[in-house]
């Protein structure tokens, strides 16, 4: 008994004299007994739990983010270098962060390794440091073209018709996701790690598996579907049971969030309490953290200068349309941008009313190796030449494709100069392009933003904002880009106001801010170990009421008089159950994760330990070893 007391004395103690680590605060936080609250809001900005956070430190805290050494992991990393394009919504979302927070970024580099395990190639960008790994040849195509690129990418669009890949590929997923965590093992001792995106759901597992025990968060990109998407996904409740591994998962919108929370309950009859879910492992925080941009940088580049050859490129393009009306699309050139259909509606809308607009279509390559890509590739570039074709007249075109990639100072002045701009993606995590296109665009004089409906924007943007479309139906995009072109000033502006006081009220640096404040204060840093022989293993901030009841128990337990007996023995009850209180509801839980039912014949039954005995045994003798006798 007394070497409990002693533990969750050194416990508290050692979590103070890391003064200088984010755990701290979150741990004086919960001593103090703030009450959190977790929940979800509508629409972009910070969430109540940050408007909570904010009327505790007495200052408007957004766009303070906690003073961490932090570690971001992806599989993309953006090539710093404003003159080349950025890759996706990934590598242009977190540069800014990583530029501004000093944090070290690993990911993956153009070139294959052997894999060997290498010290951590770090290379000083900005304030921080970037690290681009040589991912091994032997697994790379299985990881990212195959169980990155053709299974778990169409699954998270609730594309399935889009997928394929064979068994195999899972393996080469996990074994990237286990060599980049032991590369991660050279910076164990930073305050935290955030790792982004899909190809990356089992890293913090492999990271707890290394013994690296920091605050651990994940931040998804793309959307999360609905139960009967994923449940196509091989292993993937061993997938969501691994994500249940970090401490805060991030999502872009409400409706991502409400179909990972509706997958738990399906397939684990997991429910979530104040945004919490507690596991065998520990608790996993979920909250909605929608991805903004960088609004005052946005403004920079669109007064940058170009370089000469940049600078030619566009005023050719723009000859092109002379001074006739154009709308823009800048998409990777990816099955889920509903490049096709957009191009579609650009030929119904021609039929209906000539020359009323020309589309600027910006689609630079991206996975050109994978069949799916070289497919959507060949459909798009078709539809393009039969409306061309249909609609042209002598030299004219309606529709300039290029598969060309542009500066963002470059497109910072072609979106200024569209009238419409399109982002009609089938399904989309958030879509970067419908926020800069906004951002681009003169206030006096705004274009207007078509967007589609099952797009993350769309649950910043609403009605009265953007002409929200369904991306499968031409006609309807045929008639909102009529609209928009029609669309009187005086709505066009009313329309942009809006928009872009969203825009500017939740940057990308009030997300990050947001996200790493949460994680924050997710998890205290109490190594484990030190209470590991309360059978638990781990503890988070959620938990303090109780270890803290329980410590108050022992505590008075120890102080009465072995001879005072019958008050001896009324505290002994008290410390049991205040361990109790402490151990139930985890066992609970525990049992509930761990004993579903595998389905015959499941992939996953195949390749899920049963962890069940075990970890039931540990809780047992944890109650043998740990509550006192009077
Ligand atoms: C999307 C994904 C990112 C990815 C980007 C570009 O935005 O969410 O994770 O980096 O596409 O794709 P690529 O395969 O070229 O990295």
């Amino acid at each position: 008994m007394a070497r409990i007391h002693d533990t969750l004395e050194t416990a508290t103690s050692g979590a103070t004299e890391r003064d200088e680590s984010g755990g701290q605060t979150a741990f004086d936080r919960h001593l103090n007994g703030v009450p959190l609250e977790h929940g979800q809001h509508e629409g972009a900005g910070p969430s109540p739990a940050v408007l909570l956070s904010d009327l505790e430190d007495g200052l408007h805290t957004v766009n303070q983010q906690p003073n961490m050494k932090l570690v971001v992991i992806s599989n993309r990393v953006a090539p710093f270098d404003p003159d080349k394009p950025q890759t996706g919504g990934l590598a242009a979302g977190l540069e800014p962060v990583v530029e501004r927070s000093g944090a070290l970024w690993v990911g993956s580099s153009d070139t294959r390794g052997d894999g060997i395990d290498q010290p951590l190639p770090l290379v000083k960008t900005g304030a921080g440091d970037v690290a681009r790994l040589d991912l091994p040849e032997a697994d790379y195509h299985g990881y990212y073209r195959g169980f990155s690129n053709s299974t778990l990418w169409p699954a998270l669009h609730s594309l399935l018709q889009r997928m394929s890949g064979p068994e195999g590929d899972y393996d080469s997923y996990r074994n990237v996701n286990a060599f980049i965590a032991r590369a991660a093992f050279d910076v164990r001792d930073r305050d935290a790690f955030w790792v982004h995106d899909y190809h990356l759901l089992p890293l913090a597992a492999e990271l707890h598996r290394l013994g690296i025990d920091r605050p651990t968060g994940f931040f998804l990109h793309t959307p999360w579907p609905a139960p009967d998407m994923i449940e196509r996904v091989p292993h993937h409740r061993e997938l969501m049971k691994l994500m249940l591994e970090y401490d805060l998962l991030g999502f872009q919108t409400n409706r991502d969030l409400n179909n990972f929370l509706a997958c738990l309950q399906v397939y684990f009859a997991l429910q979530s309490k104040d945004g919490i879910v507690t596991t065998e492992r520990g608790q996993t925080h979920l909250q909605k953290f929608p991805i903004g941009i960088d609004p005052k940088q946005f403004a920079a580049h669109l007064a940058a200068d170009l370089s000469p050859a940049e600078e030619e490129t566009l005023s050719s393009l723009l000859q092109k349309f002379e001074s006739a009306k154009f709308a823009i699309g800048v998409d990777r050139l990816d099955y889920t941008k509903g490049i096709d259909k957009r191009v579609e509606a650009l030929g119904h809308l021609l039929a209906a009313s000539p020359s009323s607009i020309s589309l600027l279509q910006i689609a630079p390559s991206s996975r050109a190796d994978i069949d799916e890509y070289q497919k959507y590739k060949e459909d798009v570039e078709n539809a393009i030449s039969h409306v061309n074709a249909k609609h042209g007249m002598d030299e004219r075109r309606p529709i300039h494709y290029t598969n060309d990639s542009f500066s963002q100072a470059a497109l910072a002045r072609l979106y200024r100069a569209a009238h419409v701009g399109l982002v009609t993606p089938l399904r989309d995590g958030m879509n970067l392009v419908a926020k800069e296109y906004v951002a681009a665009q003169d206030p006096k004089d705004p274009g207007v933003l078509v967007l589609s409906k099952f797009a993350g924007a769309a649950e910043d943007f609403g009605e009265d904002e953007a002409l929200l479309i369904d991306p499968n139906n031409p006609e309807e995009i045929a008639d909102a880009i009529s609209k928009a072109t029609n669309m009187p000033l005086e709505e066009r502006v009313k329309r942009w106001r809006s928009m872009m006081d969203k825009i500017e009220s939740y940057t990308i640096h009030d997300w990050s801010a947001d996200y790493l404040r949460e994680l924050d204060r997710s998890r205290i840093n109490v190594p484990a170990d030190q209470f590991h022989h309360l059978g638990l293993g781990w503890t988070n901030e959620a938990q303090m009421p109780l270890y803290q009841n329980y410590a108050a128990a022992l505590t008075a337990y120890n102080e009465i008089d072995p001879a005072a007996g019958a008050l001896k023995e009324a505290a002994y009850i008290d410390v049991k159950s205040a361990f109790e209180a402490l151990a139930v509801p985890l066992k609970h839980t525990q049992d509930r994760i761990w004993d579903f039912a595998a389905p015959p014949a499941s992939q996953d039954a195949a390749s899920t330990p049963n962890l069940q005995s075990s970890t039931r045994s540990t809780m047992e003798d944890t109650a043998r070893r740990t509550v006192p006798s009077p």
